[in-house]
């Protein structure tokens, strides 16, 4: 017996192997329940006790050998497929893919912050709001088309309650719960009923502008603005301002900027005019004061209304506004903005 136990201990030395399966039958075949080794362990009983101790000790060294072998080889040939799989463990881990910024967020946050520069606030107002806010303190008429259901989501349940058609609704909200001077602007998601195309959404964002003091112009409004467009698109940009109408501002105009795209030249974006229409503005009308309890003998101010969507797409030169809501990684990555 003691000679078959040498045996093994050279048929375990000698063992090698270079697929896994063998190290494995090797180990079923040593080790498991009908394996060489086990079967020793059964004829142990057999064995004249005063031998027993030396028997015990080269048994127990041969299990322990046959173990050792194939921890080892088993480990070995794991790291070979690692390295003959191409994986290669001492190449540097792949870059995190950073996430970035919805381009619309990168422009809101740069309106924002060329208007915080000029000491503007940020305000904002709930989306779902009531005819009050969004209609009647803006001094729009009963039968103003705005109104119409083609325009405005309504609540069916109860036709007072709406989803804002547009920030201007925060204009009130502001008014009703401070004082004069206000200096504020208000980002925000609005809402329309219209048909979803390249140029058109049923939901989209605006940033509204709101500012009442003491002795507030239409040159206010006017050097304001044209600072804000010239941060914007570049300090070659220059803006004009058409006569316009908005219920809740008179006079009101709305604003276009030379093309950044050309120039001024003229191409396809800006139709070959050269100006690109970006806002809308106009003093704040005295019934809007007065609705909302400012003197409109001592105050005055303006307003403006702009959507991001449309800014961002002549920023970027972007075609199609759905773009903005398919969140394709594609479109998005290439969006890079400090901000
Ligand atoms: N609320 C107007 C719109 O959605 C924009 C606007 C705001 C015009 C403030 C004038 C003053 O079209």
């Amino acid at each position: 017996m003691l000679n078959k136990i040498d045996n093994l201990l050279k048929e375990t030395e000698g063992f090698l192997a270079d697929k896994i399966d063998d190290v494995e039958n090797f180990r079923i075949s040593m080790l498991g329940k009908k394996g060489k080794i086990t079967s020793l362990f059964n004829e142990f009983k057999n064995v004249p006790n005063e031998q027993k101790r030396e028997f015990g000790q080269k048994i127990n060294q041969l299990k322990t050998k046959a173990l050792d072998k194939v921890n080892e080889l088993k480990s070995k040939l794991e790291s070979d497929i690692e390295f003959s799989s191409g994986m290669d463990l001492t190449a540097p881990a792949a870059n995190l893919n950073l996430g970035s910024r919805h381009p619309l967020s990168i422009v809101r946050n740069e309106i924002i912050e060329i208007f915080t520069r000029l000491g503007f606030t940020v305000s904002e107002g709930p989306e779902i709001e009531d005819d009050w806010h969004v209609f009647s303190a803006l001094n729009f008429p009963e039968e103003h088309p705005a109104r119409d259901m083609q325009d405005t989501f309504f609540i069916e349940k109860n036709p007072d309650i709406l989803l804002r058609t547009h920030t201007s609704s925060v204009q009130t909200r502001v008014m009703e719960s401070q004082e004069p001077p206000i200096r504020t602007i208000s980002p925000g998601r609005v809402f329309r009923n219209e048909a979803i195309s390249a140029r058109a959404h049923c939901i989209f964002h605006q940033i509204e502008g709101l500012y009442i003091d003491k002795d507030v112009s239409f040159a206010d409004l006017k050097q304001t603005l044209l600072y804000f467009a010239q941060e914007l698109f570049g300090h070659e940009t220059k803006i004009r301002l058409r006569p316009s109408y908005f219920p809740f501002t008179e006079p009101s105009a709305e604003v276009d900027v030379t093309c950044s795209l050309c120039g001024g030249k003229g191409c396809n974006v800006c139709k070959y005019t050269g100006w690109l229409e970006i806002l809308g503005c106009g003093m704040v009308d005295p019934n809007v004061l007065d609705s909302n309890n400012i003197d409109s003998k001592k105050y005055t101010g303006f307003a403006f209304g702009m959507g991001i969507e449309r800014i961002t797409m002549l920023k970027y030169g972007i075609k199609d506004l759905r773009l903005f809501f398919e969140s394709d990684v594609r479109f998005l990555k290439q969006f890079k903005g400090s901000y």
